[in-house]
């Protein structure tokens, strides 16, 4: 089938060249002329396990191009799918500009019938909007031609986006189109073969669908960051309390690691957009809210734990710093919670030698040159003439490191661990002062 879909961003980049190694033919358009260069000399621009190879076999067979020339993608493309970012505006709501105007560029170039297919994180609403703005363009244009406009939001995970899209759990339409439904059973049959994973729903009970998906997820995280905390007022240890309920099977073990916050591209704004819009519709969305509130709250965390021990003064202090993405396996830093910290503790006055295996060359896109950030090619080089350690992302490599050289190279043998990867009582035997989340009774022994 002939595909073209706007924005190679995560989700953009990933689904067309999946879609690719199945055999259509994709078309991928951006307005980032830099990236579709690069794109065609091979460098991608994400880090996504599995992607590098699949989208250079795939443009190397011709299956997949990349282009700016967004008439030749529409002429192309019986299916269009607008996969542009959709990010917070300024009172947290979805700002459209982006889907909208490749909307607008659609109608402009099209000449023919072709199923709009949103696979942005859009609000409820979005797909007539669409709609307008298409029939709006064509009608300016003098131009009578057919279309339809498809909800199919996606569910991919960063860090898993090729597996994930490869073997989703669902698939969800939101269509009222019979023939968009058809062509998109099609589009999809390849990844549906095990059992039938496709949904078919209204259009706006699909948008809705993604963020209940995602505004659920993070309830989960900040539930759980509320039971941490609750932890550490009462004295229990919340790592205990997590094995207690996960072994329920209405609650289940997914999803309920307390942290230092959740962030990324989703989630943060996703909740927001959700309250947002709830709001101009005239519904308070206080669980919504308080997902938020607790989430901003946690993300403050470790600098509390560090501030305290240091009582305030963390003047010339510097800080070994393992972890900066969000989550492991991406370089994707957006609200990343080691980023408020690194924030905070520069304005304290101290320093961070900083490490992390994929999100090194983003941090430095982000922050620039800077005294007080040095970003180390290991992660035992970040130990290197620092005071203590503070681990942010639970990256593989994290889990098991060398805790006689963490307290050979650190100048206080101390650790403020992020994401609860080890146990208090090995720490306190390998002499390491450690400070986890939620863990109080193992702060309190100290
Ligand atoms: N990243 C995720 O894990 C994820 C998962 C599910 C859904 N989503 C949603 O998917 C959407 C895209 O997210 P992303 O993370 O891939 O975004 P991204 O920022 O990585 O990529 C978006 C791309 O769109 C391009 N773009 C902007 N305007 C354009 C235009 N007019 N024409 C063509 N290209 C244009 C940008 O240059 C960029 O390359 C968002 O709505 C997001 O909420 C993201």
């Amino acid at each position: 089938m002939k595909v073209t879909v706007f924005g190679i961003g995560y989700v953009g980049l990933v689904q067309a060249a999946v879609m690719a190694e199945v055999g259509h033919d994709v078309i991928c358009i951006d307005v980032d002329q830099d990236k579709v260069d690069k794109l065609k000399e091979g460098q991608i621009p994400i880090y996504e396990p599995g992607l590098t190879p699949l989208v250079t076999s795939n443009y190397e067979a011709g299956r997949v191009d990349f282009t700016t020339d967004a008439a030749k993608g529409i002429e192309h493309g019986e299916v269009i799918f607008i996969a542009v970012g959709t990010p917070p505006d300024e009172d947290g709501s979805a700002d459209l500009k982006y889907v909208l105007a490749v909307a607008e560029t659609i109608a402009s170039h099209m000449d023919s019938h072709k199923i709009v297919i949103n696979k942005s994180t859009v609000p409820v609403g979005t797909a007539d909007k669409v709609s307008a703005k298409i029939s709006e363009t064509l009608a300016k244009l003098s131009k009578s031609v057919t279309y339809d406009v498809v909800s199919n939001p996606e569910f991919l995970k960063e860090g898993a986006a090729v597996n994930d899209c490869m073997r989703p759990d669902r698939i969800i339409l939101g269509t009222d189109s019979e023939l968009a439904e058809k062509k998109l059973r099609e589009l999809y049959s390849p990844f549906n073969r095990n059992h039938d994973k496709i949904i078919v729903m209204d259009i706006r009970s699909a948008e809705l669908t993604k963020y209940a998906a995602n505004c659920m997820l993070a309830t989960k995280i900040s539930f759980m960051n509320e039971m941490s905390n609750l932890a550490e007022v009462f004295g229990a240890d919340i790592e205990n309390v997590r094995r207690g309920i996960g072994s329920d099977p209405r609650i289940g073990y997914q999803f309920i690691y307390p942290g230092c916050g959740y962030g990324g591209s989703c989630f943060p704004k996703d909740v927001q957009a959700l309250a947002r819009s709830a709001t101009s519709a005239g519904y308070k969305a206080r669980v919504l809210e308080a997902v938020e509130e607790v989430n901003y709250a946690q993300k403050e965390k470790l600098f509390e734990y560090i501030s305290r021990h240091f009582s305030g003064d963390l003047k010339g202090k510097t800080v070994a710093l393992w972890g900066l993405s969000f989550k492991p396996n991406t370089d994707d830093m957006r609200e990343a919670s080691s980023r408020v910290l690194m924030e905070r503790l520069w304005d304290a006055g101290a320093s961070v030698k900083a490490y992390d295996p994929e999100a090194m060359e983003e941090t430095q896109r982000i922050y620039g040159s800077r005294s007080d950030l040095e970003l180390m090619g290991t992660k035992e080089a970040a130990l290197e003439g620092a005071d203590f350690l503070v681990i942010c992302t639970e990256w593989q490599v994290f889990k098991a490191p060398d805790f006689d050289l963490l307290k050979e190279k650190l100048s206080l043998p101390l650790l403020f661990d992020g994401r609860n990867l080890f146990e208090p009582a090995r720490m306190m035997e390998y002499g390491l002062h450690y400070y986890a989340i939620g863990r109080g009774l193992s702060v309190k022994e100290q």
